[in-house]
């Protein structure tokens, strides 16, 4: 019994492969391009466990993938491998169709050829996960309910509609074919191992670095936290007993607008590392929004929580003081990821975005 995760090397994906080998033999084939979201040192603790293989390759490499399923012959395909940053998007949107509709869509036909030539047994027990995004359902107003798993798809960055397409493309795969895909659309994670782009670790870095902290628009924009571990523990549970052909929304029912969670890293990093002089929340400038700036999220989880019995066991404030512990804790990881690369995306992004 094997497991091919794919981009097991980036924020969820290696938190997935660390919880799953710390839970269980079942060893890892993971396959991963190593773009600048993969990192190795998020799975050092692996670095000579036999349970686990790391294959730096594409998923849209149908020769590589061929070869993977026919030596290891897995049980189950994860699929977390993606472009995930919206802004990157906005920039360049040719490498997020590359990777999640054309890659998602080869990783499906190689899947469904594996399958094919499986024995009987094999084929009842394969499953293909296909980790996406709560974004494929679009922007809430503020009293709109939450998305659920029948909500119209109305994607609106180029991000969330290269999911949104590799979505239906699974979809597809198991009405047509009969493959035994689910899909799960989650929220916002947050936890160790995030690539400081995102808006929790980059507002942690630059407070600890005395460097503004980055507020598109007015701020109000709505997300719903879930803390990275609890979506981990969600996507064991669909592996084990998701119905196939079905959809499973995942949230953490924590919906905060973005200045209140600006707000409340501030007011830790206040309490765990002072300023010499002044409250981290002076560092706050706002800037230039995000075109097409998503209005908010929200997830209804109820369907989860009902047939697999999964609900998020982390509380905000507990995760975000974990995180913010973690990044403080991790001053070499830190530097490992603060690259040229990095560099170059942060005075790309935010040079003359002030408002
Ligand atoms: P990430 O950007 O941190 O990691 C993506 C990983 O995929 C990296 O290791 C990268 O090297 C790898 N990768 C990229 N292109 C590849 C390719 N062509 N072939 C093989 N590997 C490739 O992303 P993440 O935040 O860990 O997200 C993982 C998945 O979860 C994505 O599909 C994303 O859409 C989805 N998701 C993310 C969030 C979130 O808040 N981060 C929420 C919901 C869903
Ligand atoms: O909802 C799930 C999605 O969450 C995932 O599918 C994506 O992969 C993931 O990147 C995330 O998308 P967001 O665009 O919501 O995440 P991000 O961390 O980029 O931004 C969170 C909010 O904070 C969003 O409203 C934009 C805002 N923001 C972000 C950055 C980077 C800022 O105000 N300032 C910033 O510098």
């Amino acid at each position: 019994m094997t497991l091919l995760v794919t981009g097991g090397a980036g924020f969820i994906g290696s938190n997935f492969v660390l919880d799953w080998l710390a839970q269980s033999d079942e060893p890892v084939v993971n396959l991963d391009k190593l773009t600048y979201a993969g990192n190795l040192a998020n799975l050092a603790p692996l670095e000579r466990d036999a349970r686990h293989l790391l294959v730096c390759g594409d998923i849209a490499d149908s020769g590589l993938v061929r070869e993977l399923l026919a030596r290891h012959r897995p049980r189950a395909i994860l699929n977390f491998a993606a472009e995930s940053h919206v802004d990157r998007s906005i920039h360049g949107p040719a490498e997020f169709i590359r990777t999640n509709v054309l890659g998602t869509f080869n990783l499906l036909e190689e899947a469904r050829a594996h399958w094919d030539a499986s024995s009987l047994a094999d084929r009842e027990g394969f499953r293909f996960v296909h980790v996406s995004t709560d974004e494929v359902y679009g922007s809430l107003g503020p009293e709109d309910p939450r998305f659920s798993e029948t909500t119209a798809y109305s994607p609106n960055s180029p991000y969330s509609a290269s999911k949104a397409g590799s979505d239906h493309l699974v979809r597809a795969y198991h009405h047509t074919y009969g493959l035994a895909t689910l899909i799960t659309n989650c929220s916002n994670n947050y936890g160790p191992f995030q690539f400081p782009e995102k808006l929790i670790p980059l507002v942690i870095l630059n407070a600890t670095q005395g460097k503004p902290l980055p507020v598109y628009g007015d701020g109000r924009n709505v997300r719903d936290w879930l803390y990275v571990r609890d979506h981990c523990a969600a996507l064991r549970l669909v592996l084990a007993r998701g119905r196939p052909g079905e959809v499973y929304n995942i949230g953490g029912g924590a919906e905060r607008e973005n200045i209140a969670v600006v707000h409340e890293i501030c007011t830790i990093l206040d309490e765990l590392r002072p300023r010499p002089s002044g409250a981290h929340a002076d560092l706050i400038a706002f800037v230039k929004d995000r075109p097409g700036h998503d209005r908010r999220y929200a997830i209804d989880a109820a369907k989860i929580a009902r047939e697999l019995g999964w609900s998020p066991a982390t509380r905000f404030e507990t995760g975000l003081r974990e995180t913010v512990r973690w990044y403080l804790d991790r001053a070499e990881w830190i530097r490992g990821v603060q690259s040229g690369e990095y560099r170059n995306w942060i005075a790309k992004q935010y040079a003359g975005t002030a408002t």
